[in-house]
């Protein structure tokens, strides 16, 4: 069973792959958040850090690329594979407005006959494998009739799917059952993702689709990094694991980032964090409004030296 960390844009970063990597470990592979490239080629000044070999050295990374343009994305991929990476992520399924108001990510889903044309061009001969990472359709589950079958017909490395339509964006039950008609379908193997927010989550899917070759876990695992330790048999999620790991974050993020920027993110962290944790409100507060590094430090401190971690901690919704 192949275990991959989602992308989560503004998030699972290359700081924060290669702090989860030294603390916890267990990832076979990372995919990066997306970048969208245009004609000219240029990232910003975060992308180029992120997508850079140098910051994702040690780990698998798959960089994620959104677009819309054949040209764009082989030119994109062309380039990932000079920078020595061996496979590339197509985005389908990204539900954003931003996004989908420009036709891209899970916009393309609804135009069965456009994707096709898509897909010819990228699978001609593409500069390196690339896998797909898709919704099962835009608006209803049985838009996925239509677009399995284009699916089917490429060789795709690998298809990651999160059995939910564009128009459920995270809300409502993953469509389970569409997930194990397409593991039967596709000669590929094909990645399960959406709502595994604990180990027993993910055995349960184990059980029910026995032929499963991966999952790919984003906010269960972010909330609870330990998750993949207590799935392999080890010691659940402590405290103190949250805490050193907050700790690591925080530090790797001074040492690259402006230090307003850095509080900026560890807010980010920290909310998924209290997933796990019953904490006061009003240090949570304190830690929210802190926006110097010692402010920070000390609010992150006295939330951790007071919170109790919840009897099954996880992500879960409304908290
Ligand atoms: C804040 C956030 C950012 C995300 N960014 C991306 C992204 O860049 N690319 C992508 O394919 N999916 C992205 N996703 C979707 C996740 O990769 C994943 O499919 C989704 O969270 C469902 O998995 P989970 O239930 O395990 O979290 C994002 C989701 C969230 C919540």
């Amino acid at each position: 069973m192949r275990i991959y960390f989602a992308p989560l844009e503004g998030i699972t970063d290359a700081i924060f792959r290669q702090c989860y990597q030294a603390c916890f470990g267990g990832v076979d592979k990372y995919f990066m958040p997306f970048v969208s490239p245009s004609q000219a080629l240029s990232y910003t000044v975060r992308e180029e850090f992120d997508i850079s070999p140098a910051q994702n050295r040690g780990l698998s990374a798959v960089p994620q690329i959104l677009a819309k343009n054949a040209e764009y994305f082989l030119g994109a991929a062309r380039g990932f594979r000079d920078q020595g990476y061996t496979e590339v992520n197509l985005n389908l399924g990204c539900p954003s407005g931003t996004v989908t108001g420009k036709g891209k990510g899970s916009a393309m889903l609804k135009d069965a006959d456009a994707l096709q044309y898509f897909l010819d061009a990228l699978y001609i001969a593409p500069p390196l494998p690339i896998s797909i990472k898709t919704r099962i359709g835009f608006d209803d589950p049985d838009e996925w009739e239509r677009l399995l079958p284009i699916f089917a017909r490429y060789p795709i490395h690998e298809l990651i799917l999160h059995p939910r339509t564009r128009n459920q964006q995270y809300k409502g039950t993953p469509y389970r059952e569409i997930f194990g008609k397409t593991l039967k379908r596709m000669q590929c193997p094909v990645i399960y993702n959406g709502d595994l927010f604990t180990a027993s989550h993910c055995r349960e899917l184990m059980e029910e689709y026995p032929d499963t070759p991966g999952i790919m876990l984003g906010r269960g695992l972010l909330s609870n990094p330990a998750l993949l330790r207590e799935l392999e048999g080890g010691k659940p999620l402590e405290k103190e694991d949250l805490f050193r790991f907050h700790d690591h974050l925080f530090r790797a993020y001074l040492k690259y980032w402006p230090e307003g920027a850095a509080v900026g993110k560890m807010h980010i962290f920290l909310k998924y964090f209290c997933h796990c944790l019953h904490i006061s409100n009003r240090c949570l507060r304190e830690a929210m409004k802190a926006n110097r590094p010692q402010e920070y430090q000390d609010a992150a401190g006295e939330l951790f030296e007071s919170a109790v971690l919840k009897e099954n901690p996880r992500f879960s919704w409304g908290e």
